[in-house]
Protein backbone atom coordinates (compact mmCIF):
# COMPACT_ATOMS: atom_id res chain seq x y z
CA UNK A 1 0.00 0.00 0.00
CA UNK A 2 1.05 3.64 -0.54
CA UNK A 3 1.38 6.29 1.27
CA UNK A 4 -1.76 8.20 -0.55
CA UNK A 5 -3.34 5.21 0.02
CA UNK A 6 -3.56 5.69 3.43
CA UNK A 7 -3.86 8.91 3.61
CA UNK A 8 -7.02 8.63 2.24
CA UNK A 9 -8.86 6.26 4.48
CA UNK A 10 -7.65 8.28 7.35
CA UNK A 11 -9.17 11.08 5.93
CA UNK A 12 -12.20 9.36 5.70
CA UNK A 13 -11.76 8.06 8.90
CA UNK A 14 -11.90 11.26 10.36
CA UNK A 15 -14.37 12.83 8.59
CA UNK A 16 -17.25 9.56 8.70
CA UNK A 17 -18.17 10.90 11.86
CA UNK A 18 -19.91 14.21 10.40
CA UNK A 19 -20.12 12.68 6.78
CA UNK A 20 -23.71 11.93 7.39
CA UNK A 21 -24.72 15.70 8.47
CA UNK A 22 -22.79 17.87 5.96
CA UNK A 23 -24.30 19.28 2.58
CA UNK A 24 -22.65 17.00 0.81
CA UNK A 25 -25.50 14.14 1.55
CA UNK A 26 -27.62 16.29 -1.14
CA UNK A 27 -24.78 15.83 -3.39
CA UNK A 28 -24.24 12.07 -3.39
CA UNK A 29 -28.10 11.37 -2.65
CA UNK A 30 -27.92 12.96 -6.50
CA UNK A 31 -25.67 9.89 -7.75
CA UNK A 32 -27.65 7.91 -5.81
CA UNK A 33 -30.56 7.56 -7.08
CA UNK A 34 -29.78 6.88 -10.40
CA UNK A 35 -27.32 4.08 -9.29
CA UNK A 36 -30.30 2.49 -7.38
CA UNK A 37 -32.55 2.75 -10.02
CA UNK A 38 -29.89 1.40 -12.36
CA UNK A 39 -29.74 -1.90 -9.80
CA UNK A 40 -33.65 -2.51 -10.06
CA UNK A 41 -34.24 -2.15 -13.55
CA UNK A 42 -33.67 -5.81 -14.57
CA UNK A 43 -36.38 -8.19 -15.32
CA UNK A 44 -35.26 -10.07 -12.34
CA UNK A 45 -34.44 -8.14 -9.17
CA UNK A 46 -30.87 -9.36 -7.48
CA UNK A 47 -30.52 -10.76 -4.86
CA UNK A 48 -26.90 -10.30 -3.98
CA UNK A 49 -25.39 -6.78 -3.83
CA UNK A 50 -22.42 -5.55 -2.85
CA UNK A 51 -21.23 -1.85 -2.84
CA UNK A 52 -17.52 -1.34 -2.65
CA UNK A 53 -16.64 1.91 -0.96
CA UNK A 54 -20.01 2.05 1.11
CA UNK A 55 -19.07 4.82 3.24
CA UNK A 56 -22.02 5.21 6.27
CA UNK A 57 -24.39 3.53 4.10
CA UNK A 58 -26.27 5.61 2.38
CA UNK A 59 -26.53 3.89 -1.00
CA UNK A 60 -27.41 0.33 0.76
CA UNK A 61 -30.28 2.21 2.83
CA UNK A 62 -31.63 3.25 -0.67
CA UNK A 63 -31.42 -0.17 -2.18
CA UNK A 64 -32.49 -2.10 1.03
CA UNK A 65 -35.85 -0.97 0.69
CA UNK A 66 -36.87 -0.99 -2.69
CA UNK A 67 -34.95 -4.95 -3.05
CA UNK A 68 -37.12 -6.31 -0.10
CA UNK A 69 -35.42 -10.18 -0.93
CA UNK A 70 -32.17 -8.67 -1.13
CA UNK A 71 -28.87 -10.06 0.80
CA UNK A 72 -26.48 -6.49 0.71
CA UNK A 73 -22.73 -6.51 1.76
CA UNK A 74 -20.67 -2.58 2.52
CA UNK A 75 -16.79 -2.81 2.34
CA UNK A 76 -14.75 -0.14 3.15
CA UNK A 77 -11.40 0.43 4.35
CA UNK A 78 -12.11 3.36 6.84
CA UNK A 79 -13.64 1.48 10.29
CA UNK A 80 -15.16 4.83 11.03
CA UNK A 81 -17.33 4.62 8.02
CA UNK A 82 -18.43 0.83 8.95
CA UNK A 83 -18.78 1.59 12.38
CA UNK A 84 -21.53 4.58 11.36
CA UNK A 85 -22.72 2.03 8.59
CA UNK A 86 -23.07 -0.27 11.52
CA UNK A 87 -25.13 2.02 13.72
CA UNK A 88 -27.14 2.25 10.64
CA UNK A 89 -28.05 -1.29 10.16
CA UNK A 90 -28.34 -2.35 13.51
CA UNK A 91 -30.56 -5.46 13.48
CA UNK A 92 -30.87 -5.48 9.92
CA UNK A 93 -30.33 -8.98 9.08
CA UNK A 94 -29.68 -8.48 5.26
CA UNK A 95 -26.80 -6.44 5.65
CA UNK A 96 -23.53 -7.47 6.48
CA UNK A 97 -20.35 -4.70 6.28
CA UNK A 98 -16.72 -5.71 6.10
CA UNK A 99 -13.68 -3.55 6.57
CA UNK A 100 -11.86 -4.13 3.56
CA UNK A 101 -10.50 -2.45 0.31
CA UNK A 102 -11.55 -3.01 -3.01
CA UNK A 103 -8.47 -5.04 -4.04
CA UNK A 104 -8.65 -8.00 -1.67
CA UNK A 105 -12.77 -8.56 -1.09
CA UNK A 106 -13.39 -10.92 1.62
CA UNK A 107 -16.27 -12.65 -0.34
CA UNK A 108 -15.93 -16.12 -2.53
CA UNK A 109 -15.89 -16.72 -6.31
CA UNK A 110 -18.47 -16.00 -8.50
CA UNK A 111 -21.59 -14.79 -5.16
CA UNK A 112 -22.90 -11.88 -6.27
CA UNK A 113 -24.98 -10.65 -9.06
CA UNK A 114 -24.50 -6.82 -8.72
CA UNK A 115 -21.69 -4.82 -8.11
CA UNK A 116 -22.02 -0.79 -7.27
CA UNK A 117 -19.75 1.60 -6.19
CA UNK A 118 -20.61 5.93 -5.83
CA UNK A 119 -17.60 8.26 -6.03
CA UNK A 120 -15.36 5.81 -4.44
CA UNK A 121 -13.15 4.60 -7.30
CA UNK A 122 -10.96 7.36 -8.01
CA UNK A 123 -9.61 7.07 -4.62
CA UNK A 124 -8.40 3.38 -5.35
CA UNK A 125 -5.06 2.80 -5.30
CA UNK A 126 -5.10 -0.45 -7.09
CA UNK A 127 -8.37 -0.26 -9.87
CA UNK A 128 -6.29 -2.81 -12.06
CA UNK A 129 -6.65 -5.17 -9.00
CA UNK A 130 -9.79 -4.25 -7.70
CA UNK A 131 -11.50 -4.59 -10.88
CA UNK A 132 -10.43 -8.01 -10.97
CA UNK A 133 -11.30 -9.12 -7.87
CA UNK A 134 -14.86 -7.64 -8.97
CA UNK A 135 -14.85 -9.79 -11.69
CA UNK A 136 -13.95 -12.86 -9.11
CA UNK A 137 -17.11 -12.35 -7.06
CA UNK A 138 -19.34 -11.69 -9.73
CA UNK A 139 -22.03 -14.22 -10.81
CA UNK A 140 -21.40 -14.98 -14.85
CA UNK A 141 -23.53 -12.21 -16.14
CA UNK A 142 -23.63 -9.90 -13.02
CA UNK A 143 -22.81 -6.48 -13.32
CA UNK A 144 -20.90 -3.54 -12.20
CA UNK A 145 -22.24 0.02 -11.66
CA UNK A 146 -19.74 2.27 -10.72
CA UNK A 147 -20.26 5.99 -10.52
CA UNK A 148 -17.30 9.26 -10.42
CA UNK A 149 -15.93 11.61 -11.55
CA UNK A 150 -13.97 10.17 -15.12
CA UNK A 151 -11.71 12.60 -16.67
CA UNK A 152 -13.46 13.34 -19.54
CA UNK A 153 -14.31 16.66 -21.44
CA UNK A 154 -13.09 20.11 -20.26
CA UNK A 155 -13.30 19.96 -16.62
CA UNK A 156 -12.31 16.49 -16.69
CA UNK A 157 -8.97 17.17 -18.25
CA UNK A 158 -8.67 20.07 -16.02
CA UNK A 159 -9.12 17.85 -13.23
CA UNK A 160 -6.33 15.32 -14.41
CA UNK A 161 -3.96 17.93 -15.07
CA UNK A 162 -4.39 19.54 -11.47
CA UNK A 163 -3.63 16.06 -10.29
CA UNK A 164 -5.70 15.99 -7.13
CA UNK A 165 -3.91 14.07 -5.20
CA UNK A 166 -5.89 10.93 -4.09
CA UNK A 167 -6.14 6.95 -5.07
CA UNK A 168 -5.31 6.40 -8.90
CA UNK A 169 -7.68 9.43 -9.68
CA UNK A 170 -9.86 10.34 -12.69
CA UNK A 171 -9.81 8.38 -15.71
CA UNK A 172 -10.50 9.09 -19.08
CA UNK A 173 -11.96 6.94 -21.22
CA UNK A 174 -9.24 4.81 -23.44
CA UNK A 175 -8.24 4.27 -19.80
CA UNK A 176 -11.63 3.05 -18.81
CA UNK A 177 -11.55 0.61 -21.68
CA UNK A 178 -7.97 -0.89 -20.76
CA UNK A 179 -8.78 -1.45 -17.27
CA UNK A 180 -12.46 -2.98 -17.51
CA UNK A 181 -11.27 -5.32 -20.75
CA UNK A 182 -7.87 -6.20 -18.62
CA UNK A 183 -10.26 -7.12 -15.96
CA UNK A 184 -12.10 -9.60 -17.59
CA UNK A 185 -15.10 -7.24 -19.16
CA UNK A 186 -16.14 -7.81 -22.75
CA UNK A 187 -18.39 -4.26 -23.46
CA UNK A 188 -18.93 -1.53 -21.09
CA UNK A 189 -21.22 1.57 -21.58
CA UNK A 190 -21.19 4.98 -20.03
CA UNK A 191 -23.85 7.67 -19.35
CA UNK A 192 -23.33 10.94 -17.67
CA UNK A 193 -25.44 11.81 -14.86
CA UNK A 194 -27.12 15.38 -14.41
CA UNK A 195 -24.39 17.73 -12.67
CA UNK A 196 -23.35 21.00 -14.63
CA UNK A 197 -19.89 20.93 -15.32
CA UNK A 198 -18.73 18.27 -13.07
CA UNK A 199 -18.31 15.09 -15.56
CA UNK A 200 -19.53 12.20 -13.32
CA UNK A 201 -20.83 9.00 -15.04
CA UNK A 202 -22.47 6.26 -14.47
CA UNK A 203 -20.24 3.13 -16.09
CA UNK A 204 -22.07 -0.28 -16.63
CA UNK A 205 -19.95 -3.32 -17.32
CA UNK A 206 -21.08 -7.06 -17.27
CA UNK A 207 -19.28 -10.15 -16.74
CA UNK A 208 -19.38 -12.56 -19.55
CA UNK A 209 -22.16 -15.04 -18.81
CA UNK A 210 -19.65 -17.89 -19.63
CA UNK A 211 -17.98 -19.34 -15.70
C1 LIG B 1 -16.46 9.98 -1.09
S1 LIG B 1 -16.66 8.52 -0.13
C2 LIG B 1 -18.14 7.83 -0.88
C3 LIG B 1 -18.88 6.95 0.08
C4 LIG B 1 -20.19 6.35 -0.46
N1 LIG B 1 -19.95 5.48 -1.57
C5 LIG B 1 -21.19 7.39 -0.83
O1 LIG B 1 -21.60 7.45 -2.00
O2 LIG B 1 -21.59 8.17 0.06
C6 LIG B 1 -15.40 7.42 -0.73
C7 LIG B 1 -15.28 6.12 0.07
O3 LIG B 1 -14.34 5.27 -0.59
C8 LIG B 1 -13.64 4.57 0.40
N2 LIG B 1 -12.37 4.03 -0.15
C9 LIG B 1 -11.17 4.63 -0.24
N3 LIG B 1 -10.25 3.79 -0.75
C10 LIG B 1 -10.90 2.62 -1.00
C11 LIG B 1 -10.50 1.35 -1.52
N4 LIG B 1 -9.24 1.12 -1.90
N5 LIG B 1 -11.42 0.37 -1.61
C12 LIG B 1 -12.71 0.61 -1.24
N6 LIG B 1 -13.14 1.78 -0.74
C13 LIG B 1 -12.25 2.78 -0.62
C14 LIG B 1 -13.43 5.60 1.50
O4 LIG B 1 -13.08 5.03 2.75
C15 LIG B 1 -14.77 6.31 1.50
O5 LIG B 1 -15.67 5.78 2.42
Amino acid sequence: MTRQHHGDIARFDEWSATYDRGPGKYFFARIHRPVVEAVCSGRVPPRRIVDLGCGTGRLLEGLLSRLTEAELTGVDPAEGMIAVARTRFAGEPRVRLEVATADHLPLADASVDVVTTTMSFHHWDHQDAALREVVRVLAPGGRLLLADVLGIGFFGRLLRSTGRGHGSGYRNAPEMTALLRDAGFSAWRRRRLSWPGIPIYLVEARRSTSP
